[in-house]
């Protein structure tokens, strides 16, 4: 963290959340807490809930939540660095103004300077493609049909082999550290530090706040690789960044459009198309859906019309339905992809084909239909049956109900036959399969019981700290088996301890923002479906047994051997669990 903890402490005592958000988005007043339309996903029903006590907000629809610091990370893509100054700024508080000597703030800088030496580079780059030396490249964009106005936009650029970027940067002070852990150099024991993209133009890839954090860069004509990217760095994460994601979300379109390549986003936005992103240079990944929800319900799939490009938009499109997504694939042929489709039949048509597209469900099976022969009895079981064992794939009830009925009436048989095929299916899995956002690591867990115990022991805390006393010799933070579950609970643990439980506090403890919403679940699960005193108190006698007899679990299952006297002791404890009583206070 760049600014001591109390510094930051004292600006969030200073500006509460709830005032705070309501500056930019009015809220009203439910029960305890407050609420209002989320503006991270397309909102319908006021889904943010705002909480005064600890000083968090949560989204119950897309997940998003945390502290007034990270309320404005995400609303305004400001930095951390920058959301602590508006505030301190907003309670006039002076912050220091170089604050050095902890070890997170070096890491927080290095990251910095690493956004600037990509930055500079991308200047660089630039600012070559417009001089006589980097014609080649100027050419190459030319030919390809892109205006200057678009080349701007999009900040192409151009790196050749006697424009050294290398020796530009470290003119501008970057060290070779700095140069080598930002991607942009290679190292090597004759040549020294070089740089990565010889010969390539160059097309820079931003985060969300529109920071250069890596490039793409592609040979002209042929040549391998075709294009090549930054490798993953502290500030290039591939998996969970889109390119032109900033200009999609800055379009407020109600939908993005997916595509495969840097030139097709460019080509489609070219066009009009400015909702338009793509993946980098790897397959579109569950955390790339999860950005994407924050902001559309749709997506339109834009892949290249070949074996691959239909593959992996099947894929693509999995993974968006387990985020909720509703997805739909552009028919793109004759065309290989949206670059050349747009080159020839122009956007009128384009825009023509997004309004044909197909649910990418049925999509998908009528490609599996053509692997059948329909003159064949069997062949008709077999892809029914094919049909029914995808949709047995599907876990939310509602959805997977809905595609059966779709599905029935494409494949020309009832919903219900269809209906029992998908249910035998499911049961030779004995259960719906976990869809891949559960594996993914993303949401890990979050329905896991023992995992939801752990939330709600820490809410339970967060609301009552004066309950600590009657827990602190029965739960301990080693009872929690989730790794980010137990970091959390060591340091409010010790900080309800001090009387100084905030909740808000936690948050700001880490720097990912998936495992800030994390952290803010921990501390925002629902206890308003228990009603009464009374009721709240058996609750959280039940929570407690479900959290040490899974912590008990743990080691026995732990691989670790275990003192037998220590675990009898331990299930002993447990069994007397039950019989506890916890007050809650009036
Ligand atoms: N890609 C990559 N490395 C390669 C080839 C492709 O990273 N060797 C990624 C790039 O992000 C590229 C995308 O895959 O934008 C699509 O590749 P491809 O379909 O081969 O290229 P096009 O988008 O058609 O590129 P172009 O029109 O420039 O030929
Ligand atoms: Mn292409």
């Amino acid at each position: 963290m760049f600014y001591p903890q109390e510094l930051i402490d004292q600006v969030q005592q200073n500006n509460d959340i709830v005032d705070v958000i309501n500056e930019y988005i009015p809220l009203t007043k439910k029960g305890s807490n407050y609420v209002c339309l989320c503006p991270f996903h397309q909102d319908s029903n006021p889904s943010l809930m705002v909480s005064r006590q600890k000083q968090l907000f949560k989204c119950f629809a897309c997940g998003e939540g945390g502290n007034v610091i990270t309320f404005l990370q995400k609303y305004d893509s400001k930095t951390f660095v920058e959301s602590v100054q508006t505030l301190a700024d907003r309670a006039g508080i002076k912050l220091p103004e170089n604050y050095s000597g902890e070890y997170s703030k070096e890491k927080q800088d290095h990251k910095l300077r690493l956004i600037e030496c990509n930055t500079e580079a991308a200047r660089f780059f630039y600012a070559y493609l417009r001089r006589e030396e980097g014609k080649k490249g100027f050419d190459y964009f030319k030919k390809r049909e892109l205006s200057d106005e678009t080349m701007k936009k999009f900040g192409l650029g151009y790196s050749d082999i006697n424009g050294n970027c290398i020796a530009y940067l470290k003119k501008q002070g970057f060290t070779d550290k700095e140069i080598l852990d930002s991607g942009l150099g290679t190292y090597d024991e004759r040549n020294g530090l070089r740089s990565k993209f010889w010969n390539r133009v160059m097309f820079p890839i931003k985060n969300q706040a529109g920071k250069v954090i890596g490039f793409g860069g592609r040979v002209l004509g042929d040549g391998e690789p075709k294009y090549l990217n930054s490798p993953e760095t502290t500030i290039f994460n591939k998996s969970t960044n889109l390119y032109a994601f900033d200009l999609a979300k800055a379009s407020r379109s109600s939908y993005f459009i997916l595509c495969e390549g840097y030139m097709d986003v460019i080509a489609l936005h070219q066009a009009g198309f400015n909702m338009a992103v793509a993946s980098l240079g790897t397959a579109f990944t569950p955390g790339q859906a999860n950005i994407i929800r924050r902001y559309v319900k749709d997506v339109y799939l834009s892949y290249d019309s070949d074996g691959p490009g239909v593959k992996a938009a099947i894929r693509a499109a999995k993974i968006c339905r387990e985020f909720n997504l509703s997805c739909k694939v552009i028919d793109m042929s004759p065309y290989k992809d949206p670059d050349e489709f747009i080159k020839a039949l122009g956007k009128e048509e384009y825009q023509k084909r997004i309004d044909e597209a197909k649910n990418a469900f049925i999509f998908e099976i009528g490609i599996l239909r053509k692997q059948y022969d329909p003159s064949d009895p069997d062949a008709n079981t077999r892809y029914d049956n094919e049909v029914a064992a995808l949709l047995a794939e599907m876990k939310d009830e509602v959805q997977r109900t809905n595609y059966i009925k779709a599905c029935a009436k494409e494949m020309g048989i009832s919903t219900q036959a269809l209906s029992d095929m998908v249910a035998k299916e499911a049961g030779k899995n004995r259960k719906f399969n976990e869809p891949e956002r559960l594996r993914s690591g993303i949401h890990e867990k979050k329905d896991d019981p023992n995992i939801k115990a752990q939330q709600l022991m820490l809410t339970y805390l967060a609301e009552y700290p004066s309950i600590y006393p009657q827990i602190e010799n029965i739960v301990t933070p080693d009872d929690f088996t989730d790794e980010t579950y137990k970091e959390v609970a060591v340091k409010f643990f010790e900080d309800v301890k001090n009387g100084i439980a905030s909740p808000a506090r936690m948050v700001s403890m880490f720097e990912d923002e998936e495992i800030q919403n994390k952290v803010s679940d921990m501390f925002t699960s629902y206890l308003n479906g228990i009603e009464g005193r009374e009721e709240k108190e058996a609750a959280l006698v039940d929570i407690i047994f479900r959290l040490k007899s899974n912590s008990l679990d743990e080691m026995k299952n732990g691989g670790k051997s275990v003192d037998p006297t220590l675990f009898m002791k331990k299930k002993k404890e447990l069994m007397e669990i039950r019989s506890i009583k916890i007050k809650l206070p009036e």
